[in-house]
């Protein structure tokens, strides 16, 4: 069992603006779609809506809210972080995509973290919270390709705890 997080965000530490993604960045899209398919996805309630309140397919989608009667279809609930991480160990590897609220709280817990930086600052209201790098060692770095659909220059950069 495994906690793993992934996120894109810009050099300022933007993730998000306005309950959705401030960039269209296709190319992350299939990546984010690759690493986590078949497997089960945590993600706070507002994430939850900003992908339309529906789960993404082949997945199976766990949403964290307070609301004890949120009962969305084709979706778990959990309401508490215990909870959450009890679902970390029936995983082989639970990944936490979002946002900002759920990686502050799984952060302490998580072995892996898989982050698209794109080499732009973004305006936004949402920041990924502050880590200390030196408990994480940057195991691999893939370049993104940029294009007519995808254009910035951005990097896959896949990080293993080490404590
Ligand atoms: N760039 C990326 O990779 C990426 C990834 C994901 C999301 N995002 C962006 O991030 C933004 C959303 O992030 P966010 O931080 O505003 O919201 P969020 O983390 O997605 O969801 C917050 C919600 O989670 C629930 N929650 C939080 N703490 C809880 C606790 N201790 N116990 C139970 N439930 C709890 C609450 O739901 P209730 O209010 O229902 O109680 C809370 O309102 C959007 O802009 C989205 O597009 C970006």
């Amino acid at each position: 069992m495994s906690i793993s997080m992934i996120w894109a965000m810009g050099n300022n530490g933007v993730i998000g603006k306005d309950n959705d993604m401030p960039w269209h960045l296709p190319r992350d899209f299939a990546f984010f779609k690759a690493e986590t398919l078949g497997k089960r996805m945590l993600m706070g309630r507002k994430t939850w809506d900003s992908l339309g309140g529906k789960p993404l397919k082949g997945r199976t989608s766990l949403i964290m809210t307070r609301d004890t009667s949120f009962s969305p279809e084709g979706a778990e609930v959990v309401h508490t972080l215990e909870e959450a991480l009890a679902e970390g160990k029936k995983s082989d590897e639970l990944m936490v995509i979002g946002g900002a609220e759920i990686y502050r709280m799984l952060l302490p817990y998580a072995d892996k973290l898989i982050v698209t930086r794109i080499q732009e600052d973004f305006e936004g209201d949402t920041f990924f919270p502050e880590v200390d790098w030196s408990h994480w060692k940057e195991i691999s770095s893939t370049k993104g390709i940029r294009d007519e659909k995808n254009p910035y220059d951005y990097h896959f950069v896949v990080y293993k705890r080490t404590d």
